[in-house]
């Protein structure tokens, strides 16, 4: 039988229609560096989402939509505000730093959003050349934290950005489970409340690999493909990740996967509810759910399902679905985490 765990949608396989789309485009020889029809139509998809005016970008990873896309939003000498959770902040091996020069100026939020209010205080600091100057926010769609920023917060913080010379920047590695959890379009929570930046996310939501950098003003994009270059995140065979965007974006496969993870994360947290030892962290709102366990149990239950420790000091752990878990899986893990507590 095949072994699934809850511990990160990266750890999932590839969606057989994703497969499929990779194994089709496999034929004959293209063109490489993306001046091919998969590419071509590929971004006409992303166009159909997000709007006519968008510039589109493919690249390998997440950790490189995010560095590449901030590069092209700043100066060395500005400053990126972001939670202290996110992924920028804390999984990136100081990547964003390192390539754009920017200081991270993180700070700290319950529940992994960020609000003006968080971002006021540097703003103190603008024009005085011993500071670094904030210039971007920029927030995960959904969090690190499993939540969902609704489309009002996203225009409020938008607004803030604007009208203080700042851009807003979307790490939207889950961006497809934050759209599925609050029944929208991925353009209402991006074009329509002034998003400038986004960095969409493929890998989690059955790719194989292959995100994308999209740019909402083209004027931010002038220059980019020098930046991927240089960047070392020029595909030469382009065409398979345009392929599998194809396949994601075409019709509705990007809502079906995240609509399933964020549904199995809710059965989840129903079924864990029902034990009196467990404890929420944060309300589910995507494919993450945030409890605390008795520390003592973790490692028996990590055994059969490996999940992560997300705080230690807490004993406060993460379990992450993913476009196929099934129900059995959580029935399952559900019956051994009873045993275990019992
Ligand atoms: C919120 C978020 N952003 C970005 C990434 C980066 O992805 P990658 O590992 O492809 O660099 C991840 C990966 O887990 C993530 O969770």
């Amino acid at each position: 039988m095949s072994k699934r765990s809850f511990a990160s949608d990266n750890n999932s396989g590839v969606h057989p229609e994703i497969l499929k789309a990779i194994s089709a485009a496999n034929d004959g020889h293209v063109v490489a560096y993306g001046d091919d029809p998969y590419t071509d139509r590929a971004v006409a998809l992303f166009r159909k989402h997000f709007g006519k005016q968008v510039e589109v970008f493919f690249v390998f990873g997440g950790t490189g939509a995010n560095v590449l896309g901030l590069k092209a939003a700043t100066e060395p000498y500005h400053a990126v505000v972001c939670a202290e959770t996110a992924h920028i902040n804390v999984d990136e091996c100081g990547a964003p730093e390192r390539f754009t020069g920017c200081k991270l100026l993180d700070v700290a939020t319950s529940d992994g959003k960020i609000t003006p209010e968080h971002v006021k205080p540097f703003l103190d600091h603008i024009g005085f050349e011993h500071h670094v100057q904030a210039r971007v926010i920029s927030i995960s769609q959904s969090t690190e934290m499993g939540t969902v920023y609704t489309p009002r917060e996203l225009k409020t913080l938008s607004s803030f950005a604007h009208k203080n010379s700042m851009l807003l920047h979307m790490d939207g590695a889950r961006i497809a489970n934050a759209a599925a959890s609050l029944r929208i379009d991925l353009r209402k929570i991006t074009t329509d409340v002034g998003v400038d930046v986004l960095s969409f996310g493929g890998a989690k939501n059955g790719m194989m690999f292959g995100e994308a950098v999209v740019f909402f003003d083209p004027k931010l994009a002038v220059g980019f493909k020098y930046l991927r270059k240089q960047g070392t995140h020029l595909p030469s065979k382009m065409r398979f990740i345009s392929a599998q965007f194809e396949a994601l974006l075409a019709k509705d496969l990007w809502r079906r996967n995240a609509e399933h993870s964020n549904r199995m994360a809710q059965l989840l947290a129903a079924e864990l509810a029902k034990l009196p030892q467990i404890k929420f962290t944060q309300k589910v709102e995507s494919n993450g759910v945030f409890a605390i366990l008795p520390k003592k149990y973790i490692p028996l239950l990590q055994k059969k399902y490996f999940f992560y420790v997300w705080n230690e000091q807490t004993s406060e752990v993460r379990f992450m679905t993913s476009f196929d878990t099934t129900e059995d899986d959580i029935k399952d893990f559900v019956r051994l985490v009873r045993k275990t507590l019992a």
